[in-house]
């Protein structure tokens, strides 16, 4: 049975499984960090850091980065046996069945819509700071959403246009432009580190934790490390995106395992000394700014550097925001080629061999989203899909160990229950410390989706059928 639906859904997500298997370990854990360093790092942290967290930043960075160790052993597990580039709408469907597969991919759309738009934030924060530094000033009414003071965050919804029609064109990301775009990434992380180290000043570290553990304020906003945590965890958002390769890997057995703890670890010790320098060498309530990495190197002197790292961060966060839009129409593809949504938007344009109609749908509702909603509320929201999905994918390794028992596991978390148990518990606890706004419209999304998988999805699924 379980052969049958992986084959079923295999093809029926994929149309031919005749991908070339190319991918290395190491090709892996760039994809990661291509997919996974981006607004997390160089924007979140300075708005943690200034209202949440304090220099404690730090620690919210450690905390979000164990919850997402857990999760990383459970997609590691899954990958390896049950395989796929559906991630964790895959195994949902494999581990639970069709409509749990189908919320699952309903929150997917959610965390790469909103993401794609988040990141567009960031991106928007550096590239107005880049200007300022070409002496090129945009009105403030058209660099901040309403909700900030300002009438739309025009470069965030420009960027989207932008890469929308990339996008139907055809332009894709390869794992070699990847791997050019994260070095030009980590050689801007290591300019900061090498200009930064020099100018550390412990004193700015006290009050290390200003805002304690977790207090919910009356605007029923939250601060603390804890909160944090549960904000900057959108860092770590993108790492999982290994675990769509599998089907494009030489060695998916030893090799997704490897891509994925590698990069996961890897972003942590980056995002744990980017992270200690920023707050040790600017105090802490200064860093609330759209660019707070270029900021802190301007008030270091560095103008230039300043520049040249606001320079490689937009190179940097293009890559993300590719691998999210094109995630987004492919997840979109997916769920339509399974009848769960229209046939409408699996659609390919024959000329241009891509599903045009999705790409223009979604750029059309990213970029609005992107231009009228401010980078925090949009994190958080993205953060409880990514913490819901992670929980998900927990429960699917306890899940199918019961009722999978033979199946083939190349990769198996040691001490069974244990590890997806410390997961499901570590990502539950992230998700309680988001705000209730945040809630409110997680639960809204999840109730939209239920009514439309028995209005529409249930009657038209193909594997029903
Ligand atoms: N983790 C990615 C970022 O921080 C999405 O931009």
């Amino acid at each position: 049975m379980l052969s049958k639906l992986l084959r079923t859904k295999s093809v029926i997500a994929h149309g031919s499984t005749g991908l070339k298997k190319c991918l290395t370990a190491f090709d892996l854990a760039l994809l990661g960090i291509g997919c996974a360093i981006g607004t997390g790092i160089f924007v979140l942290t300075g708005l943690a850091a200034a209202t949440q967290s304090g220099p404690a930043v730090v620690i919210s960075f450690i905390l979000a980065g164990i919850a997402s160790g857990f999760a990383a052993l459970a997609y590691a597990e899954l990958a390896a046996s049950v395989g796929g580039s559906g991630s964790a709408y895959g195994y949902s469907y494999v581990a639970f069945g069709e409509i749990v597969a189908w919320i699952m991919g309903w929150i997917l759309l959610l965390e790469y819509g909103v993401g794609a738009a988040a990141v567009a934030n960031g991106w928007a924060g550096y590239f107005v700071t880049t200007l300022a530094n070409f002496n090129l000033h945009l009105p403030e009414a058209l660099t901040k959403a309403p909700m900030m003071g300002g009438s739309i965050n025009l470069p965030a919804f420009a960027i989207i246009w932008v890469l929308t029609i990339l996008l139907i064109i055809g332009v894709k990301e390869s794992a070699r432009v990847n791997n050019i775009i994260v070095v030009i990434k980590l050689s801007t992380i290591a300019i900061f580190i090498a200009l930064a180290i020099g100018h550390l000043n412990t004193a700015n570290w006290h009050p290390f934790m200003p805002f304690g553990w977790f207090t919910t304020l009356d605007n029923g906003k939250n601060i603390g490390v804890l909160a944090g945590a549960s904000l900057v965890f959108f860092a770590y958002f993108g790492f999982d995106a290994v675990s769509t390769a599998a089907e494009e890997c030489k060695n998916p057995q030893r090799d997704l395992p490897i891509g994925l703890l590698a990069s996961l670890a890897f972003c942590t010790i980056v995002y744990i000394i980017v992270s200690g320098l920023l707050t040790g060498i600017v105090p802490y309530t200064e860093l609330n700014t759209p660019s707070p990495v270029a900021y802190a190197l301007t008030k270091l002197g560095y103008t230039w550097a300043s520049t040249l790292v606001a320079t490689g961060v937009l190179a940097g966060l293009i890559t993300v925001l590719l691998v999210l839009l094109y995630g987004l129409t492919r997840i979109l593809f997916a769920m339509s080629c399974d009848g769960l949504i229209s046939p409408v938007f699996s659609k390919i344009n024959p000329d241009r061999q891509t599903p045009t109609r999705i790409i223009l749908m979604c750029g059309a509702v990213v970029s609005l989203v992107a231009g009228f909603i401010p980078l925090g509320e949009l994190a958080e929201t993205v953060n409880i899909g990514t913490l819901a999905s992670f929980v998900m994918v927990c429960v699917g390794v306890i899940v199918l160990r019961i009722r999978q028992p033979n199946l083939q596991r190349p990769f198996k978390n040691p001490l069974n229950p244990l590890i997806p148990v410390l997961g499901i518990l570590s990502c539950g606890a992230l998700m309680t410390f988001l705000p209730a706004a945040t809630w409110h419209r997680f639960l809204l999304w999840i109730v939209v989706g239920v009514v439309f998988y028995f209005i529409y999805s249930f009657k038209h699924s193909k594997l029903n059928q």
